[in-house]
């Protein structure tokens, strides 16, 4: 029997690939600092006795190796921040550079292959459509601060094929484009979705960000895991990058229509529009079209994403309905702007 160890095994992506690769016959270490991921989120992996979980921080070295232990085959390597909105740039950056650099370690230590959920977030504000792995990324200053998240990941990327080349590891860096579904973060952390269902159901004011006309090309939790596990078993893609995701584009504006109409609520849609200086009182900038080029995961993998919108909506909103409805619904007193954490 092989053996995966996940880093980030308590997050969105990270319990569910926890899930799969149990189900798919790997025995499991899960290694966690909890600060975003939730123990509910590993209520049914808790219970395989091919599952071991253990808190700990990826940028404590020595608590990675100890938890770690003997004989790795595979490490998936999913632990970081992500778009620092409300400040924690500094951690965005250390956890994503050291924490890497730790998990990278114990890899070369194991023999191991190592696999990192990168974003599509490094393609930045690149015009030319649909991004190929070869795409030139387009970041904007580090003065805007949001850009430390795709700068963390751009430099993990390097890291990463740099270290496979010097120490001989297989290695393979994914692009991850927005993934949701049931166990995605109640937060901005989460996406869009999850605070577009959260307003409409609570009658509530959807929050939109910008002018809503910026696209994103949104896949649905299980194909994205099933994209994430299909690299880590796959002996191709060594010191490759690859993007997992829909090529479908939609606009922020339409999912929220579409979130709206499937909820089926008897209120109306309310949208509030909120220029990027208002929400997080800092300088931001937003990327305008995101759509991944499939070609290379339909060619190397046969992968291609098989949920609709339409689709994983629904059973995303399944899954968040009942936890909303456990707590109070009604008009907001003000804007219903959440920030990270908020309901976790
Ligand atoms: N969800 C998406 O749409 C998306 C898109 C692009 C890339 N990604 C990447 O996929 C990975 C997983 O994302 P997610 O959406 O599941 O996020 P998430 O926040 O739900 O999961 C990340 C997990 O890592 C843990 N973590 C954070 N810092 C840690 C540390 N210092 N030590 C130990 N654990 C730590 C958190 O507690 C959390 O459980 C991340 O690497 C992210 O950059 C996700």
């Amino acid at each position: 029997m092989k053996t995966a160890f996940i880093t980030g095994a308590a997050g969105f992506l990270g319990s569910h690939l926890v899930d799969e690769m149990l189900r798919t016959g790997y025995r499991v270490i899960g290694y966690d600092n909890l600060s975003h991921g939730n123990l509910s989120n590993l209520e049914n992996a808790r219970l395989h006795p091919n599952f071991i979980f253990h808190f700990g921080d990826v940028c404590d070295r020595q608590a990675l190796r100890k938890a770690a232990g003997s004989g790795l085959d595979l490490v998936l390597h999913l632990a970081a921040f992500k778009i620092p909105r409300y400040g924690k740039v500094t951690d965005t950056l250390r956890i994503n550079s050291d924490g890497t650099l730790n998990a990278l370690q114990l890899a070369v230590e194991h023999s191991a292959k190592f696999v990192i959920t990168s974003t599509s977030d490094v393609y930045g504000k690149n015009p030319v459509l649909p991004f190929s792995e070869e795409s030139d990324s387009v970041l904007g200053p580090p003065t805007i601060s949001r850009w430390a998240y795709a700068a963390s990941k751009l430099f993990d990327e390097h890291l990463v094929l740099a270290m496979s080349e010097e120490h001989g590891i297989p290695a393979t860096v994914i692009r991850i484009f927005g993934s949701y579904g049931p166990r995605q973060h109640l937060s901005w952390w989460g996406g869009p979705q999850a605070v577009f269902i959260d307003a409409v159901l609570r009658n509530q004011t959807i929050p939109i960000h910008g002018d809503g006309l910026q696209t994103r090309s949104f896949t649905y939790v299980s194909d994205t895991v099933r994209g994430i596990a299909a690299v880590g078993k796959a002996d191709c893609l060594n010191r490759e990058i690859i993007n997992i995701g829909n090529n479908v584009e939609i606009t922020i504006l339409e999912l929220a229509q579409e979130i709206h109409r499937l909820c089926a609520v008897p209120w109306p849609l309310r949208l509030q529009i909120l220029p990027y200086n208002e929400i997080s009182g800092r300088r931001y900038e937003d990327v305008r079209r995101r759509v991944p080029d499939i070609t290379k995961a339909k060619r190397t993998l046969g992968f291609e994403a098989r949920v609709t919108l339409d689709e994983g909506l629904q059973k995303t909103i399944e899954w968040q309905r009942p936890l909303v409805l456990g707590q109070s619904v009604g008009p907001e007193a003000e804007t219903s702007t959440m920030v990270e954490g908020v309901r976790a």
